[in-house]
């Protein structure tokens, strides 16, 4: 099979990584890729969200599959452009892709489905939200109610702290239109998980869980990131845990959808708050995580390419996944500044050292290869140094003394990914 995974990140190259080491792959693409990406598959210079260019080249080059990595071409329709040119593509529909482009949408579908999920109120008077929150009182959860680049969520400690974020993403529209409604929701207590699961629109696979870690500092201190580490599988995650999740989260949720007229298929990322009361949905994402994709794929036993193509066919009843009896964690290192301003260009040495630390995979986000040669940093998160081990300590001792190998002093990592599991 021909297969072009869409994105440049390091989700997308541990989704090439485990497509390249599948029987059935005969040619790999990836648009617009990495310097990583480069060395499993062949990287064309189209970006993630020329949704007709894509199209175009998938349909010339008689692509069997597309894979879609990032949300933002699948809000644009990536994937209705794929099936109405007759491509088969992984990924929702841009209607489904709501899940995660609308904080409004995913509430509602939860409520309908009664799945459990923090009480919320949606408002597009910034008047009324103030005196909500005045009623509600701290701590509490504002959001913006459109995509807006991870940035948009502010979970107050105290009722001032709540206003304000209401003035900034209201009235100063620092998240441009996506702050023209706000979701306000009870504020959940608890550990985070994120957990996946393999949809073709009626069924739903199971791919387990990861946690992240989102702020930039060690002791989760600092601004929000993309994530600055994973790992897989939580020990609070339960099976009993996931098999309630599913019960009750995602099986209503995509029985939901496709009552709506607008089946899910594709990956669905669920945010999960492990509350004293039980498992409570946060947010849907509608793909992979960042670096939760890295923790899974080095556990899948499995060949991905067949159960993504059962995903687009929808014949994934038919699929089981197997995986690996070992513990995954990954080490983001990024850009020195990250996530504020940073330089780019950067050099990067050691990566072959690092990989040769036994269980590592060096998977690369923003990085460029020059002409002569050399390795850069292009991005904020620039590689995901990813460790598999009989246990999560040698998983982690495994990634950082790959991490300890690679020099790069135009960057940094946190030293303490899966500080909640291990302390
Ligand atoms: P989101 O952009 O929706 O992923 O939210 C960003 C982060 O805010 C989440 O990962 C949670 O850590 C936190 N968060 C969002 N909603 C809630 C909530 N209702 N209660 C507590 N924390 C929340
Ligand atoms: N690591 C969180 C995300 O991909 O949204």
């Amino acid at each position: 099979m021909k297969v072009l995974v869409v994105g440049s990140g390091g989700r997308e190259h541990a989704l090439c990584w485990a497509l390249a080491a599948s029987p059935l792959l005969t040619k790999l693409w990836c648009a617009p890729g990495n310097a990583g990406i480069a060395e499993v598959a062949e990287c064309i210079p189209l970006g993630a969200e020329e949704v007709a260019a894509l199209v175009g080249f998938a349909r010339g080059s008689r692509v069997d599959l597309v894979v879609v990595g990032p949300e933002a071409p699948l809000t644009l329709g990536l994937a209705d452009a794929c099936a109405a040119a007759g491509l088969r593509c992984f990924g929702p529909s841009a209607a489904a892709a709501m899940l995660e482009g609308s904080k409004t949408f995913t509430k509602q579908v939860a409520d309908a489905a009664r799945a459990p999920t923090a009480a919320w109120e949606r408002f597009t008077d910034a008047a009324a939200a103030r005196a909500y929150v005045r009623a509600q009182g701290a701590p509490i959860v504002v959001k913006a109610d459109g995509l807006a680049a991870g940035k948009g969520v502010v979970v107050a400690e105290s009722v001032a702290e709540a206003e304000a974020a209401l003035a900034e993403i209201m009235e100063s529209r620092v998240h441009g239109e996506a702050g023209a409604s706000v979701v306000i929701e009870e504020c959940l207590l608890g550990q985070e998980v994120s957990f996946f699961a393999l949809c073709d629109g009626d069924t739903a696979l199971p791919l387990g869980a990861a946690q992240d870690h989102k702020r930039v500092g060690d002791g989760d201190t600092g601004p929000n990131t993309g994530g600055m580490g994973a790992y897989s599988p939580p020990p609070v995650f339960t099976q009993a845990l996931q098999d309630q999740v599913m019960a009750e989260i995602i099986q209503p949720c995509l029985a939901e959808m496709a009552r709506r007229g607008t089946p899910f298929r594709g990956v669905l990322f669920a945010g999960l708050m492990l509350t004293a009361t039980g498992p409570k949905l946060i947010e849907f994402n509608v793909r992979f995580g960042d670096p939760e994709c890295q923790a899974l794929m080095v556990r899948l036993k499995s060949d991905l390419l067949p159960a993504l193509v059962a995903a687009c066919d929808g014949k994934l009843r038919e699929v089981t996944l197997a995986w690996e009896a070992l513990h995954s964690l990954v080490v983001v290192m990024a850009a020195n500044g990250y996530p504020g301003a940073y330089a780019k260009g950067s050099e990067i040495r050691g990566l072959e050292r690092a990989a040769q630390v036994p269980g590592v995979q060096v998977f690369h986000a923003g990085t460029q290869r020059r002409e002569d040669g050399t390795l850069v940093a292009t991005g904020g998160r620039v590689l995901g140094i990813t460790a598999t081990g009989a246990t999560l300590q040698q998983a982690r001792a495994a990634a950082y003394q790959a991490v300890d190998a690679v020099d790069w002093p135009g960057g940094f990592c946190r030293r303490d990914i899966a500080h909640r599991a291990l302390g």
